[in-house]
């Protein structure tokens, strides 16, 4: 082909083809093959002097007219295609800034029990007790024997209390148990320190029952007070302190006797029903349904600790001068959270505390 056909073929190839490029990466790749240093008409310039005399000024300036032109193309081609390309992309990254945004986070909180234990540990560190915490699996000494329960006492019964099947290794004869109250704790903390002693021992208990008012599991918080002259009047006082934290100022609290194999004399604790002031009936003359006319809401166990649980307590050499029942007077009581829990945001059914269903627990946030 002579030199000047070759420049109007590429020329028309080049228009063509740079006309039809539908990208960028297209583009770039035409003007590579177009005008870059391997390409047919710069290497036709430059090889311009290999030609006869006669054709050089010719084939000169028609091959560079080309060139430009092409590069002209090339130019108008690659600055529509970037037009096109942005509006594209913009189509495709278009936000709406109308649409409602991501709900916030669910956050997490404490499980009601939780707020509610530390709230009585507060209270009562407030009034001068440490905060202890015990094993859950105890040994039958310290839940029963060190307790003061009689051998055929009724809550040792293997229908009353999850045993397992393990001795105590420390202990031959001793067997292993879930605690049923948070009381054994009273006996190791009298072991590990000496009088007077301030504590209250939160925590998990077991007891095999299971239905709308029982759990298997559930928790209580312990208090023991052990020191000189204390009396049933200072048991009195601190509970009245803890019922008018927890159930608002203008409460009162009324003890009425009762049993526990380790304290004597053993008191149940009734708070007034802040439903209804302690009254027992509405403004609207009905019943309260809260203490169902009683006017009282019973809340926990308690008593003067029995001398026969100083006496199960051994000196040791982390409690001297040690536990001496003539010299010491202590009171103890064991709350049940659940259902100090329930009274206060009257929760019907005690099952809810262990169901985890989110519509219950942020009731509680
Ligand atoms: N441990 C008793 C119970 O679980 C409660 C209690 C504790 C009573 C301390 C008196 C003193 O029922």
């Amino acid at each position: 082909m002579e030199p000047l056909e070759v420049v109007e073929e590429v020329l028309k190839r080049g228009v063509a083809e740079i006309a039809a490029a539908s990208s960028s990466e297209q583009l770039e790749q035409l003007r590579v093959s177009y005008l870059g240093r391997k390409a047919e008409l710069p290497l036709l310039l430059r090889r311009l002097k290999e030609l006869p005399p006669e054709q050089r000024a010719l084939v000169g300036s028609r091959a560079n007219e080309a060139r430009q032109r092409l590069a002209q193309l090339l130019e108008e081609r690659a600055a529509e295609l970037a037009r096109a390309e942005l509006a594209a992309r913009l189509a495709r990254e278009r936000v709406d800034a109308t649409l409602p945004g991501d709900p916030p986070p669910y956050a997490g909180s404490l499980h009601v029990l939780s707020q509610l234990q530390r709230e009585l540990e507060e209270i009562f560190i407030g009034l001068g007790y440490e905060v202890l915490e015990g094993p859950e699996v105890e040994t039958v000494h310290y839940n029963f024997d060190a307790l003061n329960h009689a051998p055929n006492h009724p809550a040792r019964a293997e229908t009353d209390t999850f045993y397992l099947d393990l001795e105590n290794a420390g202990r031959p004869g001793d067997r292993l148990l879930l605690r049923t109250h948070t009381s054994p704790m009273q006996v190791r903390a009298m072991e590990e320190r000496p009088p007077p002693l301030y504590v209250v021992i939160p925590g998990r208990v077991f007891r095999p029952d299971s239905d709308a008012t029982h759990t298997p599991q559930f928790h209580q918080l312990e208090g023991l007070a052990v020191d000189e002259d204390l009396t049933l009047a200072d048991l009195k006082g601190t509970l009245l302190a803890f019922a008018r934290a927890v159930f608002g100022a203008e409460r009162e609290v009324r003890l009425r006797p009762h049993f526990f194999p380790f304290t004597e004399p053993s008191v149940e604790v009734d708070v007034s029903c802040f439903a209804c002031a302690g009254r027992g009936y509405r403004r609207d003359g009905s019943r309260c349904p809260l203490c169902k006319g009683e006017g009282w809401l019973e809340v926990l166990g308690a008593g003067q600790v029995d001398p026969n649980v100083f006496a199960a307590v051994p000196d040791t050499a982390a409690n001297s001068p040690g536990y001496d029942p003539e010299r010491l007077q202590g009171f103890a009581w064991g709350m049940g959270l659940e259902r100090i829990a329930m009274l206060r945001h009257g929760i019907p059914d005690l099952r809810l505390f262990f169901d985890n269903d989110l519509r219950f627990l942020a009731q509680f946030r």
